[in-house]
Formats: structure tokens, C-alpha cells, sequence
């Protein structure tokens, strides 16, 4: 007996030494492994990300402020645009060359701000965001059927500056372009020293699957941008409308996760567990050691 008091008195230091660095190893996996996952995909500076990063946010989405201060939490990402030159009636020069795209969602909306220069601010100015709907690969000319993408509906937001509102419509090829029944988008534009800051807002998922992009939290989608400088040329003829506009191909867009505790939960069960476990070791030990 005095044998295995001796034996065991020996080997249950070990024991908890071994639990406790299994214990710290259980709680330092997750810190670890939240530190190494790429954070939000929010890029090392902002002209080289391909992606809009749009964080979690608590408390009200700035949907009527496209000058609100909580727009600077949001990593700025930055797209080149170019002039339409794909199909009739093309434009060669186009006045927006790149936008900077900001955004934000509380899980329930997701807020999309748009920043670009323009010299004037004109009434028919106009700009618009677009996206796949459903898991359909779509071209960003309106889905238009092509030879190498199969052709698919896409969801457009549209604003115009003299209409001061958002609109919510669909296309899948040219010639298709209709606004919605249901309309779930909102938009508000703001101009001053030469930029348009333009916001627009709409719920993360609608339910009209057949019609709308859904905006799954974690996951990314594809967003494309169209660009109307509503200036007036001489003859009265409004410089960039229609197809005649800047627009930029598919970029990346995705609504950030909310952060996930699991791992902290599981490491402050094992502590306890460690230290439930050890507190009655040492009770028996003692026990042992007065019989
Ligand atoms: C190469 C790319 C594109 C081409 C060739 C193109 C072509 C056209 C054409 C031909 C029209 C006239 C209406 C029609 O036929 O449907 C039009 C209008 C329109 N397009 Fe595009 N488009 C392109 C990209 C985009 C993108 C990326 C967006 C949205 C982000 C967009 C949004 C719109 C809207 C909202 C209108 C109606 C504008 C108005 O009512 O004044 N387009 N486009």
C-alpha cells in the first residue's frame, strides 16, 4: 500500500501537468486558428482587394447617410471602370474611371456606399450595383446569354440623382432590363466637391429567390457597378445614358460572418473539467495520505 502512496504521489503531478498543457492547448487552438484565418478578406490596402468586405455592425445601418462617420469602419475596396464598349449604342469615353466601394450589414440589412468623381452634379447622374441571381453564372452585360457563360438573371439596384430613390430590377439579356413588383431596395445620394457618395440598402435575403440576389452571411457573391454621368452636352443630349455608361466586370462582395465563440466555449469547459478533475485527485490524494 505505502508502495502505491508512493507510486501514485509521484505520478499525479505528471497527471496534471499533462491536463493543464492539453487544457492550454485546448485554449490556445482557437485564438490561434481565429488569428490565422484571413481576416474578412479585408486587404493588406485597399486598391489591391478584389473583394468588398462589409462588416458586422451593431446598432443602425447609416441607410440615409452616405456621409455618415461609421462608413470610415468599413475597408474601402477600389474597382476600375471602364466605357461600355460591348454593344450598340457604345461610348468611348466615359467620365468615371474607378469607384470605391464601401459596406456594412447588422444580419439583417446589408448598406452598399459608392464613391466616385464627377465633376458636376447633374440630375440625370445615376449609378447602380449588380448581381447573379440564384447560383446561375451570369455575364455582367444583364446576363446576357454568351458563349462562354450560359446566361442567368441578374438582380440590378438602380439610382437616378433627379429621382432620388432606389429601384429594384431584374434583366437576363439585353432588351430585358424590368422593374420589379416588390421593390426592397432604398438609395440616397450625396454630392459635394466633385464626388457622389450613393448608398444603397436592402434586407441580406428577401424570399423572392426567383427574382432577387440572397446575401448569405460568410459567404461570397459576385458584384458588378454601373456608372451615368447625366451632364448635358451642348446640344442638350445628356452625355451618358442607357448602354452608354461606365461599368466595371464581376467583383467579389461578402457580408462578414458573425465572430464564432465556439472554441472559447469548449476551452472554458475543458478548465473546468481540468479543474473539477484535479480538485478531487488532490481530495483523494489527501484522503489517501491520512489513511
Ligand atoms: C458590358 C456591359 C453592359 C452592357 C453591354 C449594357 C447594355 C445596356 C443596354 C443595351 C441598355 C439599354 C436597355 C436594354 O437594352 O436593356 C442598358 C441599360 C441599363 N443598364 Fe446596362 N449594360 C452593361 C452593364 C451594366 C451593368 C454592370 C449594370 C448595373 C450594375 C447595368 C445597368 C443598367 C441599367 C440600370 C440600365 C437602364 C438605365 C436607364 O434606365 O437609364 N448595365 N444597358
Amino acid at each position: 500500500m505505502k508502495f502505491m502512496k508512493h507510486g501514485l504521489s509521484r505520478i499525479v503531478p505528471n497527471i496534471v501537468v499533462g491536463v493543464w498543457l492539453t487544457m492550454g492547448l485546448l485554449i490556445v487552438q482557437p485564438v490561434l486558428a481565429e488569428e490565422k484565418a484571413p481576416a474578412s478578406a479585408e486587404p493588406e490596402s485597399a486598391s489591391e482587394s478584389n473583394a468588398v468586405s462589409a462588416p458586422l455592425v451593431k446598432g443602425g445601418l447609416p441607410a440615409d447617410d452616405p456621409t455618415a462617420a461609421v462608413w470610415n469602419s468599413a475597408p474601402q475596396a477600389k474597382f476600375p471602370m471602364s466605357p461600355q464598349v460591348h454593344w450598340p449604342n457604345r461610348i468611348l469615353d466615359a467620365t468615371v474611371k474607378d469607384l470605391s466601394v464601401r459596406a456594412l450589414h447588422d444580419g439583417t440589412n446589408v448598406a452598399i456606399l459608392l464613391e466616385y468623381a464627377d465633376p458636376t452634379e447633374d440630375a440625370d447622374d445615376a449609378a447602380a450595383i449588380e448581381f447573379m441571381v440564384g447560383d446561375k453564372k451570369a455575364h455582367f452585360a444583364h446576363g446576357q446569354p454568351m458563349l462562354q457563360v450560359e446566361g442567368g438573371p441578374v438582380n440590378i439596384w438602380f439610382w437616378r440623382n433627379k429621382d432620388a430613390k432606389g429601384v429594384d430590377m431584374n434583366a437576363m439579356g439585353f432588351g430585358t432590363l424590368k422593374t420589379q413588383e416588390h421593390q426592397d431596395v432604398k438609395a440616397k445620394g450625396a454630392y459635394s466637391n466633385g464626388t457622389w457618395k450613393v448608398v444603397f440598402t436592402r434586407p441580406l435575403e428577401t424570399g423572392h429567390l426567383e427574382e432577387d440576389t440572397q446575401i448569405p452571411m460568410g459567404g461570397f457573391i459576385n458584384i458588378a457597378f454601373a456608372v451615368w454621368d447625366g451632364k448635358k452636352d451642348v446640344s442638350g443630349a445628356v452625355k451618358e445614358k442607357g448602354s452608354q455608361k461606365a461599368v466595371s466586370s464581376w467583383w467579389n462582395f461578402r457580408a462578414e460572418a458573425p465572430p464564432n465563440y465556439t472554441g472559447y466555449y469548449y476551452a472554458a469547459i475543458a478548465v473546468g473539467l481540468a479543474l473539477g478533475f484535479q480538485f478531487v485527485l488532490i481530495r483523494n490524494l489527501k484522503k489517501g495520505n491520512r489513511a
